[in-house]
């Protein structure tokens, strides 16, 4: 991943903790994040964002005007926990604030890497945690999220709705291309192109031109297809051979869940939103978990080592992989919550990746 370059001294992160587990979870990233910051030696300044749907409920605000391009001028990158409320049933405000994040920053790249950090955690028979290791390259801007569509005679037995799928030439390229380039970059040798274009014969035959053009670019590199239901047969069935797979929107938003068993689960799962040079965000794959919020019971290590990848791309690529190391001592020695198998609460489990942490 391209670093960032810091347009000041000290690293300045905006903070958005969301809903649910979501506070829960970036209590303990940013915990790490300090004690990084000190064992690393570089200067930090945070700053939190109350946007959530308890803010929402109370003000009726989402976020306010303007706060995208003032996170994009006054902050290094953004970290977000997760946003869903069973009160807030339409979304509105997780639309507004993530949703709006990816497309009003432009973060056209959702890079979801998928590794497995120990065998405890691969459930997969016969496979070790070195058989996961692969990323997935989720197209962030377009395809079914756009919003394009409309009901029509809503709540009549005459009622249509429409949701459109869109693809871009521009942007599918942009995602192909980054996903070539990274593994270029990364040493990596294999590039899957995953979509439907059997059923969805529009966009998918924009797809297919697409990646032919581009992967003639990277003669080095393999370039194959497998459509998404069958790339999800492959994946649990053998994932050996998957380095870089690069899809849509709405596919890789799937695809990521089904990743994360292969971790260990969804608590173990990090992602970026990437716009190569711009300001970008960080967050965990999970979801708010309502049911878990508070409870002590959210595994924090997805968001923690989601921390890991945004001090990556800001250049800290020592501090990051003192974090990883943490966390993977922590998951072999089971100081860890239940979902993977130890008895802390998620506060206990931040505590031990401190405790692991050594620069
Ligand atoms: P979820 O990821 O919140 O949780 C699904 C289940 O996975 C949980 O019940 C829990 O058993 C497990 N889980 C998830 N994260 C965990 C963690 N850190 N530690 C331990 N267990 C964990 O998905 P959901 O229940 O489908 O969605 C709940 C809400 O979150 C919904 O409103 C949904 O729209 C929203 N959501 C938000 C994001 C996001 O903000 N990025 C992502 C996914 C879902
Ligand atoms: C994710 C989530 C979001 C998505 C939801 C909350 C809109 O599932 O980040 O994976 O679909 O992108
Ligand atoms: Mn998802």
């Amino acid at each position: 991943m391209p670093a960032r370059v810091l347009h000041c001294a000290a690293m300045r992160l905006a903070i958005v903790p969301g809903d649910g587990i979501g506070v829960d979870v970036t209590r303990e990233a940013v915990k790490v994040l300090e004690r990084a910051s000190s064992l690393g030696e570089f200067a930090l300044e945070t700053v939190s964002f109350p946007w959530s749907a308890d803010h929402y409920l109370k003000t009726g605000e989402t976020v306010p005007p303007g706060a995208f391009e003032d996170l994009a001028a006054d902050f290094d990158a953004v970290f977000m926990g997760a946003f869903g409320d069973p009160r807030v049933p339409d979304m509105k405000h997780a639309a507004e604030i993530l949703l709006g994040a990816r497309f009003q920053l432009d973060l056209y790249v959702n890079f979801r890497p998928v590794r497995c950090l120990d065998d405890s955690l691969c459930p997969l028979k016969g496979y070790k945690a070195e058989d996961v290791d692969f990323v997935v390259f989720r197209e962030n801007t377009e395809g079914a999220y756009v919003g394009a569509g409309g009901n029509f005679k809503k709540g009549s037995a005459d009622e249509i709705a429409v949701q459109e799928d869109v693809s871009t030439r521009k942007g599918v390229e942009r995602i192909i291309r980054y996903a070539f380039e990274w593994a270029r970059a990364q040493g990596r040798t294999r590039v899957v192109m995953s979509d439907k274009s059997n059923a969805m014969r529009f966009v998918g035959d924009l797809w297919q031109r697409t990646f032919a053009e581009v992967s003639r670019e990277y003669p080095t590199i393999e370039a194959s297809h497998l459509y998404i239901d069958a790339l999800c047969l492959q994946i649990i069935r053998d994932p050996r051979p998957f380095d870089v797979i690069v899809t849509n929107n709405m596919f890789g938003d799937i695809v990521t869940d089904l990743a994360a068993a292969l971790q260990g689960g969804l608590g173990m799962a990090a992602s970026g939103n990437i716009h190569p040079g711009r300001v970008s965000m960080f967050e965990p794959v999970h979801g708010s978990a309502p049911k878990h919020a508070g409870t002590g019971r959210a595994n924090p290590f997805g968001a923690i080592l989601t921390m890991a990848l945004l001090l990556a791309h800001l250049g800290r690529a020592r501090e990051a992989a003192a974090i990883e190391k943490a966390v993977q001592t922590c998951v072999r020695e089971r100081l860890a919550t239940p979902d993977i198998g130890g008895a802390l609460t998620t506060s206990a489990a931040g505590d031990a990746v401190l405790g692991k942490l050594q620069l």
